[in-house]
C-alpha cells in the first residue's frame, strides 16, 4: 500500500516572516499520521520554514535546484545547500519553470539524477497543454516526459520518487481535471514506469495529481487507485490545505 503524499507548492508567494505566520497557522490543521505532508517554499524561506516546522509532521521542500555541485552559476542553488539545512524534497521541472525559465526534459533529467545523488526526493512534474489534450497526444507526450526524466535513474531510486501529473490547463485556472482524466493519466504513468523498470517499481512510485486541487475535489481525486496524493498551489496557502491533507 502506497502512503499518500500531499505537497503544497507555494510558488513565488510569502516573505520569510509571512512563512512563519502561515506555517504556525497551518501546523495544527495539517497534522495527520495518514500521509506525508510537504511544504515547498521559496529558497529564501527554506531555513526559516524548517525552523518553524520543527516538531510537526511538516516536511520542507524546495521548488527548484541546479544540477551542478557548485561554481559559476549566479543565482542558482546547489543540492548540498539544500541538504545542509535539512531539505528532503525538491520539485523538479514544474511547468512554470519549463515555460518561463527554459527548463527542458534534459535539464529535468539532470536535476532528477543530481537530487538522487544527494538523497533528496524529487517531485518530478509532467503535464500536457490544452492544445496537446485537444490534439489527442496527452498520453504520448507525458510518456516522453517521463521516459526522459528517468534516463539513468535506477529502479531503486525510482521507487522512492514522486511524480506530479499537472495538466497545464488546470493550473491556477480553477478548472480541475475530471477524476477520470486524472486517474487515466496517472495510470498511464504507472504503466510507463513498469515498462521502463518493472511491476515492483511501478507499484512503489507515488504519483500525485496537481491543478486546481481544492478541499472540494481532493477526496474524490485522492481515492483513485493510481493517485497517491496531490501537488497543491493556491489552496496550499490557505487553511483549506488542512482539509485537503485530511481529505478522508
Ligand atoms: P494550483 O493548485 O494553484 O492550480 O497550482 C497547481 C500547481 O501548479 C502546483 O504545483
Amino acid at each position: 500500500m502506497r502512503r499518500k503524499i500531499i505537497a503544497g507548492n507555494w510558488k513565488m508567494n510569502k516573505t520569510p516572516s509571512e512563512t512563519v505566520t502561515l506555517i504556525n497557522e497551518l501546523k495544527p490543521l495539517v497534522a495527520t499520521e495518514d500521509a506525508d505532508v510537504v511544504f515547498c517554499v521559496p529558497a529564501i524561506s527554506l531555513t526559516t520554514a524548517i525552523e518553524a516546522a520543527k516538531g510537526s509532521n511538516i516536511n520542507i521542500g524546495a521548488e527548484n535546484m541546479y544540477f551542478e555541485e557548485n561554481g559559476a552559476f549566479t543565482g542558482e542553488i546547489a543540492p548540498n545547500m539544500l541538504t545542509d539545512i535539512g531539505v528532503k524534497y525538491v520539485i523538479i521541472g514544474h511547468s512554470e519553470r519549463r515555460e518561463y525559465f527554459a527548463e527542458t526534459d534534459e535539464t529535468v533529467n539532470k536535476k532528477v539524477l543530481k537530487a538522487f545523488e544527494h538523497g533528496i526526493t524529487p517531485i518530478v512534474c509532467c503535464g500536457e497543454s490544452l492544445a496537446q489534450r485537444e490534439q489527442g497526444v496527452t498520453i504520448d507526450f507525458i510518456r516522453t516526459q517521463i521516459k526522459i526524466a528517468f534516463v539513468n535513474v535506477t529502479a531503486e531510486q525510482a521507487k522512492t520518487a514522486v511524480i506530479a501529473y499537472e495538466p497545464i490547463w488546470a493550473i491556477g485556472t480553477g478548472k480541475v481535471a475530471t477524476t477520470e482524466q486524472a486517474q487515466e493519466v496517472c495510470a498511464a504513468i504507472r504503466v510507463c514506469i513498469s515498462e521502463i523498470y518493472d511491476e515492483a517499481t511501478a507499484a512503489a512510485i507515488r504519483i500525485q495529481y496537481g491543478g486546481s486541487v481544492s478541499a472540494a475535489s481532493a477526496a474524490e481525486l485522492f481515492s483513485q487507485p493510481d493517485i497517491d496524493g496531490g501537488l497543491v498551489g493556491g489552496a496550499s496557502l490557505k487553511p483549506d490545505f488542512g482539509k485537503i491533507v485530511n481529505y478522508k
